[in-house]
């Protein structure tokens, strides 16, 4: 008896020494020590020894099970071991390999400058306005003094979606729009960006469609030194403080008197040189104080209230500002160009 347990043992222990796997070993726990291995069977079997037989093998069954049980114990221990390791390798992560790049955006050079613009009018108290791109006959021309068939007119030729209707011409339109909507309150001291159309030959300097920032101011007692002193406020945050302004007289029919502004050269100072045609001025918009009868077409009585316009082209500042030689570039989407403003 002795004998076959020891032999069992051994048998045991080489098969276990093979086993390949968890799976395995547990096989094995089963074919030894289960219900229907053999040690069972001959602890089942106890009752039939002697009495001094019985300590003797049961003492070597123990011993017998204890040291299968130790080996199956340990190589369980070091499979589990081996399974980790394994997982723990094939999990890592190579926190050393480069990230795909990610392509930034950048703000378009025009929104750029009409934030600019913005900001600044913004820190002067006024609040941003829009209006629709699609106006009408009235405010884009009949309520800023330009009834039907005024010669003016020809200069803002447009394209015409009814008789009635239009793509706007200028920014001015919003100028009659804030003001019905304020029903004679004042102070009204608004700017509005937005985009304008013309009938025009495109080139270096002109498009059929570009961006505009319109101003207005009314209240009692605004003056043409207020239209003056905001303007040269504005250059000189826009351009530098070096930046001086001329006002030479002019005609539009929505202000009265009227003036079109010219700042000096960025380019040379002021000295004369090719981007200001020698003549060290540049223009950048045009202004006035707002017509008598535009202020009462829109409810505000012309004997109480007055106030100044002004309408810029923000492509001609961006232009100045950026150094930029065709205003082409900024619609036609050319990342070489686009990408010059991803740190502006
Ligand atoms: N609307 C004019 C244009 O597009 C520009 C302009 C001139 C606007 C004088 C004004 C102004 O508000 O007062 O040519």
């Amino acid at each position: 008896m002795k004998e076959r347990l020891m032999q069992l043992q051994q048998e045991a222990l080489l098969e276990l020494e093979q086993a390949a796997g968890l799976e395995q070993l547990n096989e094995l726990r089963v074919k030894y020590l289960g219900k229907k291995g053999p040690i069972t069977e001959v602890l089942r079997g106890m009752g039939a020894l002697s009495a001094e037989e019985r300590p003797v093998i049961g003492q070597v069954v123990n011993d017998v099970r204890a040291a299968i049980e130790t080996v199956i114990e340990a190589k369980t221990a070091a499979f589990r071991q081996a399974e980790t390791d394994s997982k723990l390798r094939l999990e890592t992560i190579d926190v050393t390999l480069p990230g795909r790049p990610q392509a930034h955006g950048a703000v378009h050079p025009l929104s750029k400058v009409i934030e600019d613009i913005e900001d600044i009018f913004v820190g002067m108290g006024y609040t941003v306005e829009e209006g629709p791109e699609v106006e009408r006959d009235y405010y884009n021309f009949e309520a800023l003094n330009l009834p039907q068939n005024h010669p003016a007119r020809d200069m803002q030729d447009s394209f015409y979606i009814t008789e009635e209707l239009l793509m706007r011409t200028h920014t001015s339109p919003v100028q009659v729009r804030t003001m019905e909507r304020m029903k004679g309150a004042v102070p009204v001291k608004i700017i509005c960006p937005g985009k304008v159309f013309r009938r025009d030959d495109d080139d270096a300097t002109h498009s059929h469609m570009f961006t505009q920032i319109e101003g207005l101011v009314i209240d009692k007692g605004i003056r043409m030194s207020d239209l003056k002193g905001t303007l040269l406020q504005f250059v000189q945050e826009m351009f530098g403080k070096q930046t001086q302004i001329r006002l030479r007289p002019s005609f539009f029919p929505f202000t009265e008197p009227s003036a079109e502004v010219d700042v000096t050269c960025s380019n040379c100072g002021g000295s004369g040189c090719r981007v200001c045609k020698q003549t060290g001025w540049l223009e950048i918009l045009g202004s006035g104080m707002v017509h008598p009868r535009v202020l009462e077409m829109a409810g505000y009585d012309p004997n109480v209230y007055s106030g100044f316009a002004f309408g810029m082209g923000v492509e001609r500042i961006a232009m100045l500002k950026y150094d930029i030689d065709d205003i082409r570039h900024f619609y036609t989407n050319d990342l070489r160009f686009l990408q010059q403003f991803v740190r502006v």
